[in-house]
């Protein structure tokens, strides 16, 4: 049967057509340093373009100390995604203003110009770096706790500058000042890389912050990922070297199209150095500061700096200073406390204060300190949850214990940590003289910036809430790398946790610079460690400290860039990712027997992590689950060949897809042939080994099979009363195997199910975030007592993806959302449901409700993109550019 009811509600409406977004590469708006000469264009339309128009794009660009020059061109308004650069490349520094506007083939106007667009080249050359990175010149402790100094200079300008640019990078973290007014919102800069290979360098226009006369910058400093203490079983202090520098170069322009550089040197003398307020601070530990170690002004013109030592430089090669692809960590939203009790006085007769603030996510407390006597200290943990006796819970943070100490000067102060970071939905605050107030604390979310892509509701207030747990953990996590969890001593970038979780974070949000600027550090750790490491960037930690190629974790360099691609339709993100990928593939087919399974084992400790944390696990080992782990593997590497295959034809590798093809054949036939049996069972009888035969297309060439194993997954699925029974590697896909194999009932029954284990028990435990394990809080509500206990890991989240594709009905069918299906299965007693993603053509969304006789549908098709309608016995229906109002008996 056709849809045949199909009425379109709001048709290409009259005198509404506009550019609705404008953006370079995949910034998310203006950006300044852009690591590119001819950076691709995208726009999007709020309506159908008419017939014969075109698309005029304007520029102006100008290069410091020249004049601004006009550019425009006209271009067919249908290639309006990663639109190729137009002009001669852009010089280092060059500053562009566009805009493109739809006018007639006889150049009238049919739309209003696009907002401004405002983008600027970084310093793309080597020898452009000229600044130093420097940094204290006395001696320093080895270890880490090390008193963190500050950096200061001074300098005269001639007039106030037409034109500024600070750019901003460090051997550690840093915080620029100028005459005293912090320079950006952003936090942890430089971010972490692999600083062996690069580091960031960040673009800022301080052109309002500097006047005629005497100015100072000022630089706060920290330990970050540079030298402080990373990682779990005791951490490793100093990996990428022992000693601090900031590299800071101002660069004016005068009105008079005059130019002055200001460069950080240790050989000048204009740059000095002290000991700061900041005692010491580490990202996970926490941070201490004694304010009766400021030196007010420090910052400012004018300060006496007599005392200050000179600077010293710490050698690194230019080359390896970059500009970033991606967005720095930023402040975001406010949290604002739910509640705040009085649980204790301290031995002095001080107030400890437990503050709830609603929601676990990483942020950091900016606290009103008032009342305190010089020498007083405030203290401040934090925790993720409480334990059953309503005491702070500080085991599962191990090492990490989160925990600040402010010590006052006497005088009233507002302060938040800087070089620290936390993970928390409680803090006890102790020490506070008089009452604590809402008004005394703005804690502040902190993640990567990155925009908003995508949006479920359903009419499920527990769905719902699983689905902001989903996103909340993403944002707490994705905080420079895509990190484990936000809380303990850990949040390292694990590539299997990211691996299972990209197709969720894609849809989310916008995430391609975030995971482009990680992959780079991927394949360098490929290159330096010979295999994909457990995390990127790697460092060697106690049991783990010698990279061993395990299933899932490693497949992460075909299927990151693959989901990115997919996302954007961008194939450059697979040819910067190729080497990644196929010495991936490579390697691994050197680890199969011979009949195409990988069931070596790996040569550490655990061997293969397989269906990690399956909840069948004990709290001491989670790699014991119930399927086998060369299954996991192989059925991972087998999708991988096939990503692999679909990459190299895409780039037009010929022959590489002849490779990668025969060796998916061969892993495929090795993997039915030692792990499924003939009557459709399978040598693991769970649901992992189900759901990852079906999903990724192992059992395609067997129909019959693959039919008995769907009715076999979702007898499972019934028998285990609705309980989830799989780990990290499966639990994406059991969902989506059901609905491939027509057993959407199942899905609907695993995904309700609120019996431990499963994804709305952790809901109903009042989780904000997502677990790392299903039942990392007890239903006594004991914490795990596994040495690994988190509240805030973004894998078990992976089931939103099923959210999107099949509650909410938006699927991506080709890359880059050209085609999209729209397929929203209705089931599981939700009665209405709506989601929505930014797809590169503009925004897609479709809200259902159902009504007597079956389900209206409302859905917007981005213009340039079709969307093809399936449902149950109906013929799919392709809806173009616009909004359609649909009605659909079922
Ligand atoms: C991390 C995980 C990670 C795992 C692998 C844990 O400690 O938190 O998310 O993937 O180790 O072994």
């Amino acid at each position: 049967m056709r849809i045949m009811d199909t009425q379109i509600i709001k048709p290409i409406a009259v005198g509404d057509l506009h550019i609705t977004r404008f953006t370079i590469e995949h910034f998310p708006g203006d950006a300044l340093g852009i690591p590119t000469a001819t950076p691709r264009m995208n726009w999007t339309y709020s309506r159908t373009v008419p017939d014969g128009s075109q698309i005029l794009l304007k520029i102006s660009r100008r290069i410091p100390g020249a004049q601004a020059r006009e550019e425009y061109t006209y271009l067919p308004p249908e290639d309006n995604v990663l639109v190729p650069w137009q002009f001669t490349p852009l010089a280092s520094r060059e500053e562009v203003f566009a805009t493109v506007q739809l006018v007639s083939a006889a150049h009238k106007p049919l739309s209003d110009p696009s907002a401004t667009l405002h983008f600027e080249a970084g310093l793309m050359q080597e020898y452009e770096h000229v600044a130093d990175f420097v940094g204290p010149s006395w001696a320093e402790p080895e270890t880490d706790h090390r008193h963190l100094p500050l950096v200061r200079t001074e300098i005269a300008i001639k007039a106030k500058p037409k034109r500024a640019r600070l750019y901003l990078s460090a051997l550690g973290l840093v915080e620029a000042e100028i005459n005293g007014v912090k320079i950006g919102n952003d936090a942890l800069i430089p971010g972490w890389t692999n600083y062996e290979q690069r580091v960031q360098c960040w673009t800022y226009d301080v052109t309002d912050e500097l006047n005629e006369g005497a100015n100072a910058m000022g630089f706060w400093l920290g330990d970050g990922w540079y030298r402080g203490r990373l990682g779990f079983d005791g951490g490793y202090v100093n990996y990428y070297g022992d000693r601090l520098g900031v590299f800071a170069q101002l660069e004016i322009e005068y009105e008079d199209g005059g130019i002055e550089h200001v460069y950080s040197n240790a050989w000048d003398r204009q740059w000095k150095a002290s000991l700061g307020p900041i005692v010491c601070s580490d990202l996970c530990e926490g941070e201490r500061y004694d304010a009766r170690l400021e030196q007010p002004g420090w910052s400012e013109p004018g300060f006496d700096d007599s005392n200050w030592k000179p600077v010293s430089e710490i050698f690194y090669d230019p080359a390896k200073i970059e500009n970033p692809d991606t967005s720095p960590v930023r402040a975001h939203e406010i949290n604002e406390p739910v509640s705040i009790a009085r649980t204790g006085d301290t031995p002095d007769g001080r107030g400890i204060w437990l503050v709830d603030f609603g929601q676990n996510c990483t942020q950091r407390i900016r606290l009103r300190i008032a009342g305190l006597e010089a020498g007083q200290s405030v203290e401040l943990h934090h925790v993720e949850v409480l334990e059953p006796n309503g005491e702070i819970a500080t085991r599962t943070l191990r090492r990490g214990q989160q925990h600040d100490i402010y010590t006052s000067n006497g005088t009233d102060a507002w302060w938040e940590p800087r070089f620290a970071m936390h993970g928390f939905r409680y803090a006890q605050i102790e020490g506070v003289v008089g009452e604590l107030t809402v008004a005394d604390i703005e804690c502040h979310v902190y993640h990567s910036v990155m925009d908003r892509a995508g949006e479920l509701e359903t009419s499920n207030p527990l769905l719902n809430r699983l689905h902001a747990n989903a996103s909340w953990s993403m944002r707490s996590n994705f905080v420079s790398v895509p990190q484990d969890c936000p809380q303990r001593d850990e949040r390292m970038g694990w590539t299997g946790d990211i691996c299972l979780f990209a197709p969720t974070a894609a849809y989310l949000y916008d995430v391609y610079g975030f995971l482009k600027s990680w992959l780079k550090d991927v394949r360098a750790d490929q290159v330096k460690w010979g295999t994909v490491p457990f995390y990127v960037p790697f460092i060697p930690l106690g049991g783990w400290a010698h990279p061993q190629a395990i299933s899932t974790w490693g497949d992460s360099a075909v299927e990151v860039p693959w989901v990115l691609y997919m996302e954007s339709g961008d194939p450059q993100i697979l040819a910067d990712s190729y080497e990644l990928s196929r010495d991936w593939i490579d390697e691994v087919a050197g680890y199969l027997s011979a009949d195409g399974v990988w069931d070596r084992r790996p040569d550490y400790v655990l061997g293969q992590l397989g269906d990690w944390l399956d909840p069948t696990a004990p709290p001491d080992d989670p790699t014991q689950a119930m399927t086998e782990k060369e299954l996991v593997a192989t059925a991972f590497f087998a999708r991988s060949c096939a990503q692999a295959e679909q990459i190299a034809q895409i780039l037009g590798k010929s022959e590489d897809v002849v490779r990668f093809g025969d060796l998916r054949k061969h892993v495929t036939s090795g993997f039915l042939g030692r792990f499924t049996n003939l009557d459709g069972t399978m040598t693991s009888d769970t649901q992992c080994a189900y759901a990852l035969a079906i999903a990724f297309g192992l059992l395609d060439g067997e129909p019959v099979r693959r039919v008995k194993a769907g009715n076999r997954l979702a007898k499972l699925v019934r028998e285990s009363g609705g309980k989830v029974s799989t780990g990290f590697a499966g639990t994406p896909f059991v969902l989506p195997a059901l609905t491939m194999t027509g057993h959407n009932e199942e899905a609907y029954g695993l995904l309700l199910s609120e019996e431990c284990p499963s994804w709305l028990y952790q809901v109903k435990m009042g989780a904000t975030t997502t677990w790392e394990r299903w039942d990392s809080m007890r239903p006594d509500g004991s914490l795990n007592p596994g040495g690994m206990t988190s509240f805030n890991h973004y894998a078990l989240g992976s089931v939103a993806e099923w959210m999107h594709a099949h509650i909410g009905g938006l699927e991506a069918i080709e890359a880059g959302w050209k085609r999209f299906r729209v397929a929203p299965v209705i089931g599981g007693g939700i009665d209405h449901a709506s989601t929505a993603h930014v797809t590169p053509y503009g925004k897609a969304s479709v809200a259902w409700k159902t009504s007597e006789t079956g389900v209206e549908l409302d859905v917007t098709v981005p213009i340039g993109a079709t969307a093809v309608v399936e449902l149950p016995d109906h013929e799919p229906t392709e809806l173009i550019g616009g909004t359609h109002h649909l009605v659909v008996a079922l």
